[in-house]
């Protein structure tokens, strides 16, 4: 795609990559591809505000130069170590000899491990400006946002933020604004993009919103460096933030499960009868067939957490084993759950899923429930009760805000 004006002076020169399909080594499944948004600002003098995945290196410089010539460039602003971003900056800076590298000391250091470039480096921190003549770029550190090296840049005199991970979305689209496209579709993406990146620094996420705040920061444009440009309202992402970094939750169970010979499907599906006869809202997800970034994304505003899978080994099934380990590094708070399974001649998968899940801080408040083969009659009445007991103690919950409780 080529380059698009995005204010006075200010061009998105990024790439559309409308076939990736797995990102973050498989942790992430991008259904609808991905953005490498890189901004080129025109004024006395040229900065470069990060680049794009490697591969994608010609289009970059082509977009470029579509506004100006290369050797132009004054200042390569690199928001971010991280390889989607900074991976084209080697080849960017082959064609601007008198470009400085900009960026924070971690960043250097990463640039420096990753690159082996011997670049003219100007390092910041939060509070350093560069004036580019009508424009300032102002910098703010934003250390786990989500690397320890990522940084905002804020041009003041357009109150224009460029946040870089923050407040992104994978979405491929030939649209490059918020007003553009479906708000159900944006804030979706938005949504598993904060679930399954953003969730473990929530508190971070929270103080860094107050510390921008505080400094009384004027924004009336959001322009990440993945996804679409919030022109129209940047405030509904940073108030969807404030929510998803609040453990904010409403009465709705995830039941996640996998299932050898369908038994822990049909136990799955029966304690979701149960919990949906209380009127609590249920997503059943069997997590060997289905997309598990989109159960992270159903997790982020579930209060309920159900965990099952048949014994294999004495011990829960390879599936849902790793996204156990994904879903305890997300560090979700506030959660209450249980676990359930079942066996042939010895249990142990609900065992090991209820530790995992008091790991991750789910809060266990039924004791786990297991069937020895296929359930019968009397276990299906049991399990139906399981839900129900369950359904109640989400309406009864106090565990929708963690942060809220003071
Ligand atoms: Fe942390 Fe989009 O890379």
């Amino acid at each position: 795609m080529s380059a698009v004006k995005i204010k006075e002076g200010v061009y998105w020169v990024g790439v559309v990559d409308w076939n990736v399909r797995s990102f973050h080594g498989h942790t992430y499944n991008t259904k609808r591809g991905t953005t490498y948004n890189s901004y080129l600002i025109v004024d006395e003098k040229i900065a470069l505000i990060d680049s794009v995945y490697a591969p994608f290196s010609k289009e970059l410089l082509a977009n470029i130069s579509e506004i100006v010539p290369l050797e132009k460039i004054d200042y390569m602003v690199v928001n971010h170590v991280e390889g989607d971003h900074s991976g084209a900056v080697p080849e960017v800076l082959k064609y601007c000899p008198k470009a400085k590298v900009i960026g924070t000391e971690k960043c250097k250091l990463g640039m420096n491990k990753n690159y082996y470039g011997s670049w003219d480096w100007q390092t910041v921190k939060t509070g350093d400006k560069i004036s580019l003549g009508k424009n300032t770029l102002a910098f703010v550190e934003a250390p786990m946002l989500h690397w320890p090296d990522s940084m905002f840049t804020y041009i003041p005199e357009l109150e224009l933020l460029m946040p870089n991970d923050a407040f992104g979305q994978h979405i491929s689209t030939s649209k490059r604004f918020d007003d553009e496209i479906d708000q159900g579709e944006l804030m979706d993406e938005a949504a598993a993009y904060y679930a399954n990146i953003l969730l473990p620094f929530s508190p971070l996420v929270l103080r860094k919103i107050e510390e921008v705040v505080k400094m009384g920061i004027k924004i009336n444009m959001i322009a990440p460096s993945h996804g679409i440009i919030w022109r129209k309202d940047p405030a509904k992402i940073i108030n969807a933030y404030v929510k998803w970094a609040k453990n904010e939750t409403t009465d709705k169970v995830v039941i996640a499960y996998e299932t050898m010979w369908k038994s822990t499907e049909l136990m799955a599906k029966t304690i979701g009868d149960g919990i949906s006869s209380t009127g609590v809202k249920v997503v059943i997800a069997n997590i060997s067939e289905v997309d598990k970034t989109n159960v992270i994304k159903e997790m982020l505003d579930a209060k309920g957490y159900l965990l099952g899978s048949s014994t294999h080994g004495n011990d829960m099934l390879p599936a849902l084993a790793g996204f156990l380990s994904f879903l305890k590094d997300m560090k979700p708070k506030g959660r209450i759950g249980a676990a359930f399974g079942s066996y042939g001649w010895a249990g142990g998968a609900a065992k090991s899923i209820e530790s995992v899940l008091t790991a991750a801080g789910v809060e266990i408040v039924q004791p786990l429930i297991q069937c020895q083969f296929v359930p019968d009659k009397a276990e299906l009445k049991k399990l139906f009760e399981y839900g129900v007991e369950f359904g109640n103690k989400i309406k009864k919950s106090d565990a929708n805000c963690v942060f809220c409780k003071g």
